[in-house]
């Protein structure tokens, strides 16, 4: 009973504040004060208080009367003074917190990437998300019926216009507008015409590297993928290289690393191989200098290129690549 007293007079006491004209005072009038109101409701219940306690109860219901009715009076006499002035700040409001946003995973994980090669010399290059055949199949050595230019893939938007489906035309832009030696990584959106789900999006990044000189060699891929991938995933992290096909690298490989989550002995989320295919790479092919007008007799270089959600979600253990793009901060703030 004591209680419900207690939270009663404090209710009361703050909903006075609240109060802003006559109308709501007459309310609360109503609320607390009338015959069936909140405090009239508690007289009734002295009944079924023990008969020794019911005078005690009976004197704090009569001062929590005269308390709410003098909190009435006051804001009464506060109308009857003038035209009510609504108060446009209440200073005994709890202040509101300000929340300090923090980067996109995504952006965390391509700043890191990006400081990793900036530190080894590489600047920094971007390119249009709208491309043509040229750039983004042309010059980079798909024959004309490579199956990557099929429609399933790529999101034509009208006759020679479509949205780059890797970032690797950025290369031939670079090359077409500065002459070699060229040491640049290009990040950026890319765009493929797939069914989306858990595993698949429509967009996602890549960060995409070039190297050209006279007498870059593989070794010098290697060196270079090697401390990048000691620098970002650890120097105990084991990696092989495995022989792979692209048109605008001759050779060239896949990287993998040792799966992270099970060690290398097999689970699901390396397929049981113990392995994780992280990046693509090799040798520019000679046919892809000939189109931006390179000499390849003269010079050599390298390239490659890693999809960004896919390195974040190995990282982080994510399990759908859309979380990436719904903008829900409950998933965001956890980074
Ligand atoms: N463009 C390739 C893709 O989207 C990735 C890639 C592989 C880029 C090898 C490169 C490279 O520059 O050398 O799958």
């Amino acid at each position: 009973m004591q209680e419900t007293i207690e939270r009663l007079r404090s209710q009361a006491e703050a909903d006075i504040q609240s109060v802003q004209d006559r109308t709501e005072l007459e309310e609360y009038r109503v609320t607390y004060l009338a015959r069936k109101g909140r405090i009239a409701a508690l007289f009734d219940q002295l009944k079924s208080v023990a008969p020794d306690q019911r005078p005690a109860f009976g004197k704090t219901l009569n001062e929590l009367r005269s308390r709410v009715q003098s909190l009435l009076d006051e804001r009464a006499a506060r109308f009857a003074a003038g035209p009510v002035v609504r108060e446009s700040i209440d200073p005994t409001l709890p202040g509101r917190g300000l929340f300090v946003g923090s980067s996109h995973p995504l952006i965390q994980t391509l700043e890191e990437i990006k400081g990793i090669f900036v530190g080894m010399g590489f600047s920094l290059a971007d390119g249009p998300e709208l491309e043509d055949d040229y750039h983004n199949f042309g010059a980079l050595n798909f024959p004309p019926d490579h199956p990557a230019r099929d429609m399933q893939d790529t999101f034509f938007v009208g006759k020679d216009a479509l949205l780059r489906t890797h970032t690797s035309p950025v290369q031939i832009r670079v090359m077409e507008n500065h002459p070699p030696p060229v040491r640049a990584i290009m990040p950026g959106k890319v765009y493929r015409n797939e069914a989306v789900n858990a595993r698949s999006y429509c967009m996602f990044h890549q960060v995409e590297g070039l190297c050209v000189d006279r007498g870059v060699t593989f070794s010098d891929l290697k060196g270079t993928l090697i401390s990048f991938i000691k620098q970002f995933y650890g120097s105990s992290l084991k990696y092989r290289f495995r022989p792979t096909f692209f048109p605008f690298t001759e050779p060239s490989a896949d990287i993998y690393i040792t799966c992270f989550i099970c060690g290398g002995k097999g689970c699901r989320l390396c397929k049981q191989s113990g392995w994780l295919e992280i990046l693509g790479c090799g040798m520019v092919h000679p046919n892809v200098f000939r189109s931006v007008g390179y000499d390849p007799e003269r010079f050599t270089g390298y390239a490659f290129g890693m999809g960004i959600e896919r390195i974040a979600i190995l990282r982080y253990g994510i399990d759908d690549i859309r979380l990436f793009f719904e903008n829900d901060v409950r998933f965001l703030e956890q980074f």
